[in-house]
């Protein structure tokens, strides 16, 4: 009897799914920076109707991403920022999308926003892909395959003194939340060389991956803003966790250097970073 090769549904080797991932967050990065520059040149100039327009982009991106996925994966679950989550009881695969991660760079053409889109298999993230909508910068990784901008062989930082790190961070959108964070950011700026914000938590990991930034961490972060930079700060040698061995999320995430992760995660402690809010 002939015999048949597999669908590619039941491909479930990281290679293949980044493939996937790729070509759908390129495609995905051209209809955000696209909606972009038509609101742009359509002369919306209040806030409130370029709200409105990112409002737009991240909904039409996202459900750009959930159509392909349906074509080419068909069977997969799927969990989004903007329209949470598709189950599947035919498929161990789950993506994660951001459709647009810096939406306040986006609405203010800021060159810091991106499409993050990572497959899980069985819980496990095991390729991601985080591009920059608005230069085309890439990042890459598959688990236990390493970290790429571009195609480039990418590492951490060396540093290994807190206090000659450069840390980056971000904040929440909730009033009360960022006044715990800034009350963390003051106890911790004095033991460290200096905070970046550039508002995008996947190019944030993405900058830890390859050493612009020596460390980073951030409370209140969800599965999209970080399953894909996560794993490509991972796969570049980074630690990344949240607090006391937990897996990073809500409470907390940092990525770090090993040298840096232990004094980082111990003044984290200290200042009660994962509480407030
Ligand atoms: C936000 C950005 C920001 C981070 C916030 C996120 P969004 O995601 O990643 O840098 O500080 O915690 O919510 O809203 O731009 O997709
Ligand atoms: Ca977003």
């Amino acid at each position: 009897m002939r015999q048949t090769s597999p669908e590619p549904l039941n491909q479930l080797e990281p290679v293949d799914l980044l493939k996937t991932a790729v070509e759908i967050a390129r495609r995905a990065a051209d209809t955000a920076r696209r909606m972009r520059a038509e609101a742009v040149s359509s002369a919306i100039d209040t806030k409130s109707t370029a709200t409105d327009v990112v409002t737009a982009a991240d909904r039409a991106v996202e459900r750009q991403v959930a159509e392909e996925l349906r074509t080419l994966r068909p069977g997969d679950a799927l969990l989004g920022e903007e329209y949470g989550s598709t189950a599947s009881s035919t498929s161990a695969v789950r993506w994660i999308v951001d459709p647009i991660d810096g939406t306040v760079n986006y609405l203010y053409g800021l060159p810091q926003y991106a499409v993050s889109l990572a497959a899980e298999v069985d819980g496990v993230v095991v390729a991601g892909v985080v591009r920059n909508a608005a230069t085309g910068d890439e990042w890459t990784a598959t688990l236990g395959g390493g970290a790429f901008h571009d195609g480039r062989p990418i590492r951490g930082s060396a540093q290994t003194e807190l206090a000659q790190t450069l840390v980056g961070t971000g904040f929440g959108y909730d009033a009360a939340r960022r006044l715990h964070q800034a009350g963390v950011l003051s106890g911790l700026l004095p033991h460290v060389r200096d905070i970046r914000r550039w508002g995008a938590a996947s190019l944030d990991l993405c900058f830890a991956a390859e050493g612009l930034i020596d460390a980073y961490y951030e409370k209140g972060l969800n599965p999209w803003d970080h399953a894909a930079g996560g794993l490509i700060a991972r796969e570049a040698g980074l630690t990344v966790e949240g607090l006391n061995g937990a897996e990073p999320g809500l409470p907390m995430l940092i990525a770090a250097p090993p040298a840096l992760f232990g004094p980082l995660h111990d003044h984290l402690v200290a200042l009660n970073a994962s509480g407030g809010a």
